[in-house]
Protein backbone atom coordinates (compact mmCIF):
# COMPACT_ATOMS: atom_id res chain seq x y z
CA UNK A 1 0.00 0.00 0.00
CA UNK A 2 2.67 2.50 -0.09
CA UNK A 3 1.92 4.47 -3.17
CA UNK A 4 -1.10 5.35 -1.43
CA UNK A 5 0.06 6.62 1.68
CA UNK A 6 3.13 9.06 2.58
CA UNK A 7 4.33 10.59 6.07
CA UNK A 8 3.10 13.58 6.33
CA UNK A 9 5.57 15.76 7.01
CA UNK A 10 4.07 17.05 10.57
CA UNK A 11 3.94 13.25 11.55
CA UNK A 12 7.07 13.01 12.50
CA UNK A 13 7.39 16.78 14.01
CA UNK A 14 4.35 15.15 16.43
CA UNK A 15 5.83 11.99 17.39
CA UNK A 16 9.03 13.80 19.77
CA UNK A 17 7.75 16.25 22.24
CA UNK A 18 9.33 19.12 23.34
CA UNK A 19 10.94 19.10 27.09
CA UNK A 20 13.07 20.82 29.27
CA UNK A 21 12.91 19.03 32.55
CA UNK A 22 15.34 15.66 32.24
CA UNK A 23 17.74 14.84 29.51
CA UNK A 24 19.03 11.59 28.88
CA UNK A 25 22.21 10.25 26.72
CA UNK A 26 21.26 6.66 25.93
CA UNK A 27 25.28 5.94 24.32
CA UNK A 28 26.98 8.08 27.22
CA UNK A 29 24.99 6.99 30.23
CA UNK A 30 23.90 10.25 31.08
CA UNK A 31 21.21 11.33 33.34
CA UNK A 32 20.54 15.39 34.20
CA UNK A 33 17.39 16.40 35.77
CA UNK A 34 17.19 20.83 34.39
CA UNK A 35 20.89 19.80 34.10
CA UNK A 36 22.15 18.60 37.07
CA UNK A 37 23.68 14.98 36.82
CA UNK A 38 21.30 12.39 38.85
CA UNK A 39 24.61 10.92 40.80
CA UNK A 40 24.78 14.65 42.83
CA UNK A 41 21.14 14.66 43.23
CA UNK A 42 21.24 11.34 44.55
CA UNK A 43 24.43 11.59 46.63
CA UNK A 44 24.30 15.40 47.82
CA UNK A 45 19.91 16.30 47.89
CA UNK A 46 16.88 14.65 48.98
CA UNK A 47 13.80 13.89 46.70
CA UNK A 48 12.02 16.56 47.86
CA UNK A 49 14.24 19.06 46.41
CA UNK A 50 14.47 16.97 43.46
CA UNK A 51 10.60 16.94 43.42
CA UNK A 52 11.14 21.08 43.71
CA UNK A 53 13.41 21.05 41.14
CA UNK A 54 11.31 18.55 38.49
CA UNK A 55 8.50 20.94 39.14
CA UNK A 56 10.10 24.85 39.34
CA UNK A 57 13.39 24.03 37.21
CA UNK A 58 15.52 25.32 39.97
CA UNK A 59 17.01 23.74 43.36
CA UNK A 60 15.25 25.75 45.75
CA UNK A 61 16.96 28.04 48.15
CA UNK A 62 16.51 26.87 51.97
CA UNK A 63 13.55 28.83 52.52
CA UNK A 64 11.72 27.31 49.35
CA UNK A 65 12.77 24.30 50.80
CA UNK A 66 11.63 24.64 53.97
CA UNK A 67 8.24 25.91 52.78
CA UNK A 68 7.78 22.97 49.93
CA UNK A 69 8.51 20.35 52.45
CA UNK A 70 6.10 21.79 55.00
CA UNK A 71 3.67 22.20 52.31
CA UNK A 72 4.22 18.44 51.31
CA UNK A 73 3.67 17.10 54.88
CA UNK A 74 0.33 19.15 55.54
CA UNK A 75 -0.96 17.24 52.21
CA UNK A 76 0.17 13.43 53.33
CA UNK A 77 -3.13 12.75 54.99
CA UNK A 78 -5.94 11.34 52.65
CA UNK A 79 -9.41 11.89 52.89
CA UNK A 80 -11.04 9.32 55.12
CA UNK A 81 -13.57 8.02 53.08
CA UNK A 82 -10.52 6.86 50.38
CA UNK A 83 -9.85 4.71 53.47
CA UNK A 84 -13.12 2.89 52.34
CA UNK A 85 -12.35 2.07 48.49
CA UNK A 86 -9.38 -0.18 49.98
CA UNK A 87 -12.42 -2.54 51.05
CA UNK A 88 -13.91 -2.92 47.64
CA UNK A 89 -10.74 -4.63 46.56
CA UNK A 90 -10.01 -8.83 47.80
CA UNK A 91 -7.14 -9.08 50.17
CA UNK A 92 -4.68 -10.67 47.79
CA UNK A 93 -5.15 -7.79 45.17
CA UNK A 94 -2.05 -6.88 43.07
CA UNK A 95 -1.01 -3.53 44.98
CA UNK A 96 -0.64 -2.07 41.82
CA UNK A 97 -3.99 -2.87 40.93
CA UNK A 98 -5.30 -1.35 44.41
CA UNK A 99 -3.02 1.92 43.49
CA UNK A 100 -4.67 2.17 39.75
CA UNK A 101 -8.28 2.49 41.17
CA UNK A 102 -7.51 4.49 44.43
CA UNK A 103 -5.43 7.06 42.77
CA UNK A 104 -8.20 7.09 39.87
CA UNK A 105 -10.45 7.89 42.52
CA UNK A 106 -8.90 10.96 43.73
CA UNK A 107 -9.62 12.13 40.30
CA UNK A 108 -13.38 12.20 42.00
CA UNK A 109 -12.56 13.62 45.46
CA UNK A 110 -10.69 16.57 43.61
CA UNK A 111 -12.84 17.25 40.28
CA UNK A 112 -14.63 20.26 41.65
CA UNK A 113 -10.77 21.99 42.91
CA UNK A 114 -8.99 20.74 40.09
CA UNK A 115 -9.02 24.05 37.63
CA UNK A 116 -6.01 22.94 34.93
CA UNK A 117 -6.13 26.68 33.13
CA UNK A 118 -5.35 28.03 36.91
CA UNK A 119 -1.62 27.78 38.08
CA UNK A 120 -1.99 27.76 41.40
CA UNK A 121 -4.12 24.82 41.03
CA UNK A 122 -2.31 22.82 38.66
CA UNK A 123 0.65 23.42 41.77
CA UNK A 124 -2.07 22.76 44.13
CA UNK A 125 -2.83 19.97 42.70
CA UNK A 126 0.90 18.52 42.11
CA UNK A 127 1.62 19.37 45.34
CA UNK A 128 -1.80 16.99 46.72
CA UNK A 129 -0.16 13.81 44.61
CA UNK A 130 3.16 13.96 45.19
CA UNK A 131 1.96 14.40 48.78
CA UNK A 132 -0.63 11.60 49.28
CA UNK A 133 1.28 8.85 47.09
CA UNK A 134 2.94 7.86 49.85
CA UNK A 135 0.02 7.45 52.10
CA UNK A 136 -1.84 5.64 49.50
CA UNK A 137 0.64 3.32 48.34
CA UNK A 138 1.35 2.51 52.45
CA UNK A 139 -2.33 1.93 52.41
CA UNK A 140 -2.14 -0.54 49.62
CA UNK A 141 0.90 -2.86 51.17
CA UNK A 142 -1.34 -2.75 54.75
CA UNK A 143 -4.54 -4.41 53.35
CA UNK A 144 -2.85 -6.81 51.29
CA UNK A 145 -1.13 -7.91 54.57
CA UNK A 146 -4.09 -7.43 56.71
CA UNK A 147 -2.72 -4.68 58.77
CA UNK A 148 -4.46 -1.42 60.26
CA UNK A 149 -3.59 1.38 58.27
CA UNK A 150 -1.19 3.88 59.74
CA UNK A 151 -1.62 7.82 59.52
CA UNK A 152 1.27 9.84 58.30
CA UNK A 153 3.65 11.69 60.71
CA UNK A 154 4.09 15.59 60.52
CA UNK A 155 7.37 15.35 62.79
CA UNK A 156 8.62 12.45 59.90
CA UNK A 157 10.37 13.32 57.08
CA UNK A 158 9.01 12.01 53.35
CA UNK A 159 10.85 8.76 53.21
CA UNK A 160 10.66 8.16 56.95
CA UNK A 161 6.78 8.63 57.03
CA UNK A 162 6.52 6.21 54.31
CA UNK A 163 8.41 3.22 56.17
CA UNK A 164 6.44 4.63 59.24
CA UNK A 165 3.42 3.98 57.40
CA UNK A 166 4.24 1.04 55.83
CA UNK A 167 5.75 -0.74 58.83
CA UNK A 168 4.59 0.68 62.14
CA UNK A 169 1.80 -1.20 63.99
CA UNK A 170 -0.18 -0.55 67.10
CA UNK A 171 0.94 -2.91 69.34
CA UNK A 172 4.50 -1.62 69.97
CA UNK A 173 7.19 0.99 68.91
CA UNK A 174 8.81 2.02 65.89
CA UNK A 175 11.30 3.55 65.32
CA UNK A 176 12.83 4.26 61.98
CA UNK A 177 16.40 3.53 60.57
CA UNK A 178 17.53 6.99 59.67
CA UNK A 179 20.08 4.78 57.21
CA UNK A 180 17.22 3.26 55.60
CA UNK A 181 15.37 6.39 55.54
CA UNK A 182 18.27 7.63 53.82
CA UNK A 183 18.46 5.02 51.19
CA UNK A 184 14.65 4.84 50.58
CA UNK A 185 14.98 8.86 49.87
CA UNK A 186 17.51 8.25 47.90
CA UNK A 187 15.97 5.78 45.81
CA UNK A 188 12.91 7.49 45.59
CA UNK A 189 14.90 10.38 43.66
CA UNK A 190 16.92 7.40 41.48
CA UNK A 191 13.32 6.90 40.15
CA UNK A 192 11.92 10.66 39.62
CA UNK A 193 11.59 11.37 36.09
CA UNK A 194 13.18 9.39 33.22
CA UNK A 195 12.60 11.89 30.03
CA UNK A 196 9.65 10.46 27.75
CA UNK A 197 9.33 6.57 28.65
CA UNK A 198 6.35 4.32 28.39
CA UNK A 199 4.16 6.00 31.60
CA UNK A 200 5.49 9.16 31.33
CA UNK A 201 4.20 9.57 27.36
CA UNK A 202 0.68 7.67 28.74
CA UNK A 203 0.49 10.66 31.34
CA UNK A 204 1.04 13.01 28.42
CA UNK A 205 -1.11 11.59 26.46
CA UNK A 206 -4.16 11.64 28.04
CA UNK A 207 -3.39 15.18 29.89
CA UNK A 208 -3.34 16.19 26.75
CA UNK A 209 -7.42 15.99 26.20
CA UNK A 210 -7.63 17.85 28.99
CA UNK A 211 -8.59 14.82 31.74
CA UNK A 212 -8.31 15.26 35.26
CA UNK A 213 -4.52 15.25 36.58
CA UNK A 214 -5.19 12.45 39.25
CA UNK A 215 -6.82 10.20 36.25
CA UNK A 216 -3.96 10.60 34.13
CA UNK A 217 -1.55 9.35 36.86
CA UNK A 218 -3.39 6.54 37.70
CA UNK A 219 -3.20 5.87 33.76
CA UNK A 220 0.28 6.28 34.22
CA UNK A 221 0.54 3.87 36.77
CA UNK A 222 -1.66 1.18 34.65
CA UNK A 223 1.18 1.28 31.62
CA UNK A 224 3.87 1.55 34.26
CA UNK A 225 2.79 -2.24 35.55
CA UNK A 226 4.02 -4.07 32.82
CA UNK A 227 7.75 -6.31 33.01
CA UNK A 228 8.86 -4.52 30.15
CA UNK A 229 8.90 -1.23 32.26
CA UNK A 230 8.56 -0.49 35.97
CA UNK A 231 7.29 -3.88 36.61
CA UNK A 232 10.93 -5.46 35.79
CA UNK A 233 12.47 -4.83 39.14
CA UNK A 234 9.84 -7.44 40.30
CA UNK A 235 10.32 -9.77 37.32
CA UNK A 236 14.11 -9.01 38.16
CA UNK A 237 14.01 -10.48 41.65
CA UNK A 238 11.65 -13.51 40.91
CA UNK A 239 14.26 -14.19 37.89
CA UNK A 240 17.33 -13.92 40.31
CA UNK A 241 15.70 -16.02 43.02
CA UNK A 242 15.21 -18.75 39.62
CA UNK A 243 18.43 -18.72 38.86
CA UNK A 244 19.41 -19.27 42.56
CA UNK A 245 23.16 -20.08 42.79
CA UNK A 246 25.97 -18.62 40.56
CA UNK A 247 26.32 -21.64 38.71
CA UNK A 248 23.28 -21.93 36.90
CA UNK A 249 23.91 -18.47 35.35
CA UNK A 250 25.01 -20.13 32.35
CA UNK A 251 21.61 -21.61 31.07
CA UNK A 252 20.01 -18.14 31.57
CA UNK A 253 22.50 -16.67 29.39
CA UNK A 254 21.96 -19.15 26.14
CA UNK A 255 18.04 -18.95 26.92
CA UNK A 256 18.84 -15.09 26.73
CA UNK A 257 20.38 -15.96 23.31
CA UNK A 258 17.70 -18.69 21.79
CA UNK A 259 16.19 -16.62 19.35
CA UNK A 260 13.55 -19.10 19.97
CA UNK A 261 12.66 -18.95 23.27
CA UNK A 262 11.45 -15.15 24.27
CA UNK A 263 13.22 -15.26 27.69
CA UNK A 264 14.29 -12.06 28.30
CA UNK A 265 17.07 -10.70 31.06
CA UNK A 266 14.52 -8.85 33.58
CA UNK A 267 16.73 -5.62 34.30
CA UNK A 268 18.79 -5.57 31.46
CA UNK A 269 18.56 -4.25 28.20
CA UNK A 270 16.52 -0.51 27.63
CA UNK A 271 15.09 1.47 24.95
CA UNK A 272 17.12 4.31 25.14
CA UNK A 273 20.88 3.58 27.43
CA UNK A 274 22.80 1.30 25.24
CA UNK A 275 25.22 1.56 27.99
CA UNK A 276 25.21 1.28 32.25
CA UNK A 277 22.18 2.99 33.21
CA UNK A 278 23.31 6.11 35.46
CA UNK A 279 20.91 4.84 38.35
CA UNK A 280 21.98 1.16 38.33
CA UNK A 281 25.57 2.30 39.71
CA UNK A 282 24.30 4.38 42.95
CA UNK A 283 21.44 1.41 43.13
CA UNK A 284 23.95 -1.01 43.37
CA UNK A 285 25.76 1.17 45.78
CA UNK A 286 22.81 1.45 47.85
CA UNK A 287 21.90 -1.93 47.70
CA UNK A 288 25.39 -3.23 49.10
CA UNK A 289 24.40 -0.15 51.98
CA UNK A 290 21.61 -1.38 53.15
CA UNK A 291 22.37 -4.54 53.40
CA UNK A 292 25.61 -3.33 55.68
CA UNK A 293 23.25 -1.80 58.05
CA UNK A 294 20.61 -5.02 58.52
CA UNK A 295 24.04 -6.86 58.97
CA UNK A 296 23.38 -9.07 56.04
CA UNK A 297 26.81 -10.21 54.75
CA UNK A 298 25.62 -13.26 52.55
CA UNK A 299 22.92 -12.50 50.35
CA UNK A 300 22.53 -15.27 47.77
CA UNK A 301 20.46 -13.60 45.05
CA UNK A 302 22.89 -10.68 45.36
CA UNK A 303 25.85 -12.97 44.27
CA UNK A 304 23.73 -14.37 41.40
CA UNK A 305 22.85 -10.87 40.52
CA UNK A 306 26.92 -9.52 40.62
CA UNK A 307 28.05 -12.65 38.80
CA UNK A 308 25.40 -12.39 36.67
CA UNK A 309 26.24 -8.59 35.54
CA UNK A 310 30.39 -9.66 35.04
CA UNK A 311 29.30 -12.57 32.46
CA UNK A 312 26.90 -10.49 30.80
CA UNK A 313 29.25 -7.79 30.74
CA UNK A 314 32.11 -9.48 29.25
CA UNK A 315 29.59 -11.14 26.77
CA UNK A 316 29.77 -10.26 23.28
CA UNK A 317 26.30 -10.68 22.33
CA UNK A 318 25.09 -8.63 25.25
CA UNK A 319 27.87 -6.14 24.68
CA UNK A 320 27.21 -5.52 20.90
CA UNK A 321 23.44 -4.87 21.41
CA UNK A 322 24.62 -2.65 24.30
CA UNK A 323 22.26 -4.44 27.00
CA UNK A 324 23.67 -3.32 30.56
CA UNK A 325 22.11 -3.59 33.82
CA UNK A 326 19.09 -0.89 34.21
CA UNK A 327 18.02 0.48 37.12
CA UNK A 328 15.66 -2.54 37.76
CA UNK A 329 18.51 -4.86 38.12
CA UNK A 330 19.70 -4.25 41.87
CA UNK A 331 16.66 -2.34 43.32
CA UNK A 332 14.37 -5.41 43.65
CA UNK A 333 17.39 -6.47 46.67
CA UNK A 334 17.67 -3.35 47.94
CA UNK A 335 13.19 -3.37 48.78
CA UNK A 336 13.28 -6.83 49.76
CA UNK A 337 15.90 -6.22 52.17
CA UNK A 338 14.21 -2.98 53.91
CA UNK A 339 11.21 -5.07 54.62
CA UNK A 340 9.03 -5.00 50.88
CA UNK A 341 7.10 -8.03 49.01
CA UNK A 342 7.71 -7.95 45.29
CA UNK A 343 4.38 -7.01 44.61
CA UNK A 344 5.25 -3.79 46.35
CA UNK A 345 8.45 -3.15 44.16
CA UNK A 346 6.40 -1.29 41.19
CA UNK A 347 4.18 0.72 43.95
CA UNK A 348 7.37 2.41 44.58
CA UNK A 349 8.47 2.91 41.27
CA UNK A 350 5.01 4.46 41.47
CA UNK A 351 5.33 6.48 44.27
CA UNK A 352 9.02 7.99 43.00
CA UNK A 353 7.62 8.55 39.45
CA UNK A 354 4.32 10.58 40.41
CA UNK A 355 7.06 13.82 40.30
CA UNK A 356 7.74 13.13 37.01
CA UNK A 357 4.90 12.18 35.70
CA UNK A 358 3.04 15.50 36.94
CA UNK A 359 6.32 17.65 35.90
CA UNK A 360 5.73 16.75 32.31
CA UNK A 361 2.21 17.09 32.61
CA UNK A 362 2.51 20.22 34.32
CA UNK A 363 4.79 21.24 31.55
CA UNK A 364 2.65 20.07 28.55
CA UNK A 365 -0.58 21.95 29.91
CA UNK A 366 1.34 24.98 30.38
CA UNK A 367 2.71 24.98 26.69
CA UNK A 368 0.99 27.33 24.81
CA UNK A 369 1.34 25.53 21.49
CA UNK A 370 0.35 22.34 23.16
CA UNK A 371 -2.13 20.47 21.10
CA UNK A 372 -4.08 17.41 22.29
CA UNK A 373 -1.77 14.15 21.36
CA UNK A 374 -3.07 12.00 18.23
CA UNK A 375 0.15 9.47 17.64
CA UNK A 376 -0.47 8.46 13.47
CA UNK A 377 -0.26 5.13 12.31
CA UNK A 378 1.20 3.67 8.85
CA UNK A 379 -2.34 1.57 7.76
CA UNK A 380 -1.35 -1.90 6.38
CA UNK A 381 -4.45 -3.24 5.99
CA UNK A 382 -7.12 -3.52 2.71
CA UNK A 383 -7.72 -0.49 0.51
CA UNK A 384 -11.11 0.80 -0.61
CA UNK A 385 -13.61 -2.32 -1.67
CA UNK A 386 -17.53 -2.78 -1.49
CA UNK A 387 -19.61 -4.59 0.89
CA UNK A 388 -20.52 -8.41 0.00
CA UNK A 389 -23.98 -9.88 0.21
CA UNK A 390 -23.83 -13.28 2.47
CA UNK A 391 -24.56 -15.17 -0.61
CA UNK A 392 -21.31 -13.86 -2.08
CA UNK A 393 -18.98 -14.44 0.73
C1 LIG B 1 12.41 0.82 32.69
O1 LIG B 1 12.03 4.00 29.00
C2 LIG B 1 12.43 4.19 30.18
O2 LIG B 1 13.14 5.18 30.50
C3 LIG B 1 12.03 3.15 31.19
C4 LIG B 1 12.69 3.27 32.56
C5 LIG B 1 12.18 4.48 33.30
O3 LIG B 1 12.89 4.93 34.22
O4 LIG B 1 11.05 4.91 33.01
O5 LIG B 1 14.09 3.37 32.42
C6 LIG B 1 12.36 2.08 33.45
O6 LIG B 1 11.39 0.40 32.20
C7 LIG B 1 13.73 0.12 32.52
C8 LIG B 1 13.60 -1.16 31.62
C9 LIG B 1 13.04 -2.27 32.50
N1 LIG B 1 12.70 -3.46 31.67
C10 LIG B 1 13.43 -4.57 31.81
O7 LIG B 1 14.47 -4.68 32.46
C11 LIG B 1 12.85 -5.76 31.06
C12 LIG B 1 13.98 -6.50 30.32
N2 LIG B 1 14.43 -5.60 29.28
C13 LIG B 1 13.90 -5.77 27.98
O8 LIG B 1 12.59 -6.23 27.87
C14 LIG B 1 14.32 -4.71 27.00
O9 LIG B 1 15.65 -4.47 27.17
C15 LIG B 1 13.57 -3.40 26.97
C16 LIG B 1 12.09 -3.60 26.87
C17 LIG B 1 13.88 -2.61 28.18
C18 LIG B 1 14.05 -2.71 25.73
O10 LIG B 1 13.64 -3.55 24.69
P1 LIG B 1 14.05 -3.28 23.21
O11 LIG B 1 13.95 -1.83 22.90
O12 LIG B 1 13.36 -4.24 22.31
O13 LIG B 1 15.58 -3.64 23.23
P2 LIG B 1 16.43 -3.47 21.98
O14 LIG B 1 15.64 -3.15 20.78
O15 LIG B 1 17.52 -2.52 22.33
O16 LIG B 1 16.98 -4.97 21.78
C19 LIG B 1 18.13 -5.11 21.06
C20 LIG B 1 18.45 -6.59 21.10
C21 LIG B 1 17.32 -7.48 20.64
O17 LIG B 1 17.97 -8.64 20.10
P3 LIG B 1 18.16 -8.73 18.47
O18 LIG B 1 16.79 -8.77 17.89
O19 LIG B 1 18.96 -7.49 18.07
O20 LIG B 1 18.96 -10.00 18.25
O21 LIG B 1 18.72 -6.99 22.45
C22 LIG B 1 17.82 -8.01 22.82
C23 LIG B 1 16.65 -7.93 21.88
O22 LIG B 1 16.04 -9.19 21.77
N3 LIG B 1 17.42 -7.72 24.20
C24 LIG B 1 17.59 -8.58 25.22
C25 LIG B 1 17.16 -7.89 26.36
N4 LIG B 1 16.75 -6.65 26.01
C26 LIG B 1 16.91 -6.56 24.66
N5 LIG B 1 18.04 -9.85 25.25
C27 LIG B 1 18.07 -10.43 26.48
N6 LIG B 1 17.69 -9.84 27.62
C28 LIG B 1 17.21 -8.57 27.60
N7 LIG B 1 16.81 -7.98 28.71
Amino acid sequence: HSDRFTYDPGFTSTAACESAITYIDGDAGVLLHRGYPIDQLAEKGDFLETCYLLLYGELPTAEQKAKFDRDVTYHTMLHDQMAKLFTGFRRDAHPMAVMVGVVGALSAFYHDSTDITDPNQRMIASMRMIAKMPTIAAMAYKYTVGQPFVYPRNDLDYAANFLNMCFAVPTEEYEVNPVLARAMDRIFTLHADHEQNASTSTVRLAGSSGANPFACVAAGIACLWGPAHGGANEAALNMLTQIGTPDRIPEFIARAKDKEDPFRLMGFGHRVYKNYDPRAKIMQKTTHEVLAELGITDDPVLDVAMELEKIALEDEYFKERGLYPNIDFYSGITLKALGFPPEMFTVLFALARTVGWIAQWKEMIEDPKQKIGRPRQLYLGQTHRDYKPMDKR
